[in-house]
């Protein structure tokens, strides 16, 4: 994958994500994580190799067909300005306001929905309320929930998560994640530990593949990312 011509961000990327399985993509700032979800939902296509979903590559399906197959939840960008019954409907438009409370009910969001002023009706982003890092978070598993496609790709947000907030977040993931085939750009330990398998990404490449224990027994990459952001 070239963003500019010549300049390589992703090189000899061979990753295999078996169906209903959840893959977490951990690896330091820059190591190309991001691209790889931008090439699987198709913000971007590969300059050389293919993504395929089911044995056909994307390129050939319709970005219809390939988009009512995927949900994307990115970690910017997760809210647009209008009320939250919006933001969650977006995941599906014809959903009815009963789905709609089921879903935010489902990742739980609707206790502090309902503690807002006026609910599902709050304005979220430009003048509306302020929500936190974790209930926007929230808010978008809500929508990726009732959209209910079959694969995930999920770019975990980085920001600092209260304890309580924390474990929400955590419950909603493992909800949303059930029965989906998921790939994870994860910065949650959590998140990391619970997943089928854990692809350790560097300067462009796959360096190592497992589960957490047999990536810490290995004491290569993945062992001294751990313990740089984890260990204490
Ligand atoms: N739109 C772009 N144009 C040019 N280069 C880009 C673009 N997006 C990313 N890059 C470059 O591609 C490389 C991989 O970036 P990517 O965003 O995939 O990393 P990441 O692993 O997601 O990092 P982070 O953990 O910070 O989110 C980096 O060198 C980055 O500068
Ligand atoms: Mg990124």
């Amino acid at each position: 994958m070239e963003y500019v011509p010549g300049q390589k961000v992703l090189d000899n990327i061979n990753l295999d994500i078996p169906a209903g399985a959840t893959v977490a993509l951990v690896g330091h700032t820059g190591a190309g994580k991001t691209t790889i979800a931008k090439l699987v939902s198709r913000f971007y296509d590969v300059t050389e190799g293919s993504v395929r979903v089911d044995g056909q590559d994307v390129r050939q399906m319709t970005l219809d067909s390939l988009r009512s197959q995927m949900g994307v939840v990115l970690q910017q960008n997760l809210l647009f300005t209008g009320s939250i019954r919006d933001n969650i409907r977006y995941g599906r438009l014809d959903a009815k306001e009963e789905e709609i409370i089921a879903a935010a009910q489902a990742v739980g969001a609707h206790d502090f929905i309902m503690a807002l002023e006026k609910g599902y009706d709050s304005n979220v982003e430009e003048g509306g309320v302020l929500l936190s890092v974790g209930q926007r978070q929230l808010l978008a598993f809500a929508r990726a929930l009732l959209a209910d496609p079959r694969i995930l790709i999920l770019d975990e947000a980085t920001s600092s998560i209260d304890t309580r907030t924390e474990k929400v977040i955590q419950e909603a993931m493992s909800t949303l994640l059930r029965g989906r085939t998921s790939l994870v750009i994860a910065h949650r330990l959590s998140t990391i530990i619970n997943a089928d398998l854990i692809v350790v990404m560097d300067h462009g490449g796959i360096v190592e593949k497992g589960t957490h224990q047999e990536l810490l027994a290995r004491q290569g990459v993945y062992y001294s990312l751990y313990a740089m952001t984890y260990a204490a």
